[in-house]
């Protein structure tokens, strides 16, 4: 009896780390993507942290049905050493089970991200929080912290981020009462101008703007962003962070106002700022879109569609979770994207591309098999 254990346990040990170990020299874009025990990476909507020689994705952690689509486990993580192979680090942020928590099991975590702070010398994760039962409506990003990269994260609690603050590229004149404004025909020109001029931003005035897809990004001077889709996904805004990265400051700017960006992700190049975003059209991918600044609050210059050869102009089946610099590799850096798969969640595959900077422009472009 025990030989047979014993064997079972050597056939066991085999099967998951020699035959389903699968090594990798390249990234295949849309492909199942398996960790280094040969399950597939389960990271969506994800970013990545590099520290000490080593990256950090944090994810999504999705399962299969209906329910995928909410979080039933928590935000994921996994390390590498060379972005090709992943070892899964296990749940770096869990749902809890009280039902008064904002974060139980069946609340919506999505589009998480990771940052350290050098003064606190914590780990501090951001995520698109929708609380349960309420559809999209809460529109709030709620953020953990951690002493290990790799977490057990604690939550700390959410936002409405910059409650009673007006955005610093907000003009005088539109800091005014609002009178009659919501019964406006959406895409109209009245609408239009209305959205221009702050209708939303004094709507959410008192108990803070909406949040939804969002990103972070630490410049070189320190100071952390969390780039957000606000004002019923039209706007976007660029919120400063305190100095622990917890909160926000109360400085931002919106970023073209009825735009209806979505899935915020930037880099910076040579001094420069570089934006990919995506419309509005739920799981189904669309059109990407790209935009350049000398400075992170702006003015931010239209590029247009980022990616050429994208003949069905769906960002090759896919929408940007983040834009990831390459360490030790100044030139380089590659864009994260997540092709949905609303029925099977669990399935999403991730679209990993390389980026180019031509003319100004940041570019995009499909290949089957890239090495970076
Ligand atoms: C698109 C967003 O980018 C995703 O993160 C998710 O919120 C879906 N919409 C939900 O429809």
């Amino acid at each position: 009896m025990r030989k047979y254990i014993f064997l079972s346990c050597i056939f066991c040990f085999f099967y998951t780390v020699v035959l389903r170990a699968q090594t990798y020299d390249s990234f295949r874009p849309g492909e199942v993507w398996l960790d280094t025990q040969g399950v597939p990476i389960n990271a969506h909507g994800g970013g990545i942290l590099y520290v000490d020689s080593v990256y950090y994705w944090f994810g999504e952690y999705k399962t299969g049905g209906p329910l995928g689509n909410t979080a039933q486990v928590g935000v994921s993580c996994y390390s590498s050493k060379d972005l090709y192979h992943w070892k899964n680090e296990g749940i770096a942020l869990r749902v809890e089970e009280d039902s008064t928590s904002e974060i139980v099991r069946g609340a919506v975590i999505e589009r998480p991200k990771v940052i350290y702070n050098t003064k606190t010398r914590k780990y501090v994760m951001w995520f698109h929080l929708e609380l349960k039962g309420k559809g999209y409506e809460a529109a709030r990003t709620g953020v953990a912290v951690s002493d290990h990269v790799t977490g057990p994260y604690t939550y700390l609690c959410s936002y409405r981020p910059n409650a009673k603050k007006y955005p610093q590229n907000f003009q005088k004149s539109w800091k005014k009462e609002q009178l009659g404004l919501d019964s406006l025909r959406w895409w109209s020109p009245e609408w239009y101008q209305a959205v221009e001029e702050g209708m939303l931003v004094r709507r959410d005035f008192i108990k803070g703007q909406m949040s939804r897809d969002m990103t972070l990004f630490v410049d070189d001077d320190g100071k952390a962003y969390h780039i957000h889709a606000s004002e019923d996904n039209l706007t976007l805004h660029i919120s400063e962070l305190t100095s622990d990265y917890t909160a926000f400051t109360g400085r931002y700017v919106r970023l073209f106002p009825a735009g209806h960006n979505e899935a915020p992700t930037i880099c910076k190049y040579q001094g420069k700022y570089y934006m990919i975003t995506s419309g509005c059209t739920g799981w189904a991918p669309n059109q990407a879109r790209s935009f350049s600044a000398d400075h992170i609050f702006g003015p931010w210059t239209s590029l247009g569609d980022p990616c050429e050869g994208d003949a069905k102009r769906t960002t090759f089946d896919s929408q940007g979770t983040f834009l990831l610099s390459v360490a030790g590799k100044p030139e380089t850096f590659i864009f994260m994207a997540d092709r949905w798969n609303p029925k099977n969640p669990v399935d999403g595959r991730y679209v990993w591309l390389p980026v180019y900077f031509e003319n100004g422009r940041i570019v995009l472009r499909w290949h089957n098999v890239w090495e970076y």
